[in-house]
């Protein structure tokens, strides 16, 4: 039987020394943002906060140790082009290798840069965390109300604002962002209701 608390411990020592402190701060934020939407949304708080520790594992590692994940990932060309995007999929590959993280455990970290389309509510959750966190320079609780509100709307909002910002830089639109956007525009059930 896999001892979670140890391992959290384990993954934070790990994250804490791979990362700056100003990220470390950020991750803290993301875990305390993430673990109270977890309760509002009855998600197992264990998975969740083990996907919040390790959401940014791989993002300031040195670039040949990136690209040497990166070979084990395959991920898409568009992706491939986008060194922002690397880390999710990298560190996805690492919560599972390293951690020994199930898929589905592991799945929120593969999507939070990105979206996509048909998200779970795992995946909402870390993607939304990691956006409204109290360290983020743009804070603002009442995201976070929204969030508790209606986890559809809020991950929307934040999307919308990352795809408008993202064209106009005049940066490329990753595919699985478009789904995740039509997917929110369009389909039900888009509006959670406890
Ligand atoms: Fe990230
Ligand atoms: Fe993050």
């Amino acid at each position: 039987m896999m001892n979670w608390e140890n391992r959290c411990n384990q993954a934070l020592a790990v994250v804490k020394r791979s990362v700056s402190p100003a990220r470390y701060l950020h991750i803290e934020g993301v875990v305390q943002t993430a673990m109270i939407l977890a309760t509002r949304y009855s998600l197992d708080p264990m998975a969740i906060r083990m996907a919040a520790i390790l959401h940014d594992r791989t993002k300031e590692l040195p670039k040949p140790q990136q690209l040497k994940l990166l070979e084990e990932v395959k991920p898409d060309l568009m992706t491939l082009k986008s060194p922002a995007l690397w880390h999710a999929k990298t560190a996805h590959y690492l919560a599972i290798h390293e951690f020994q993280l199930s898929e589905e455990w592991a799945e929120p970290i593969r999507w939070h840069t990105t979206g996509r389309e048909n998200m779970s509510l795992s995946d909402m959750v870390l993607y939304v965390a990691d956006q409204i966190e109290p360290g983020r320079e743009f804070y603002d609780p009442k995201d976070m109300e929204l969030a508790q509100n209606n986890i559809y709307a809020a991950m929307k909002k934040i999307l919308q604002a990352k795809l408008m910002f993202t064209m106009q830089k005049g940066q490329p639109l990753h595919q699985d962002s478009l789904a995740c956007w039509n997917w929110l525009c369009t389909s039900s059930p888009r509006v959670y209701e406890a």
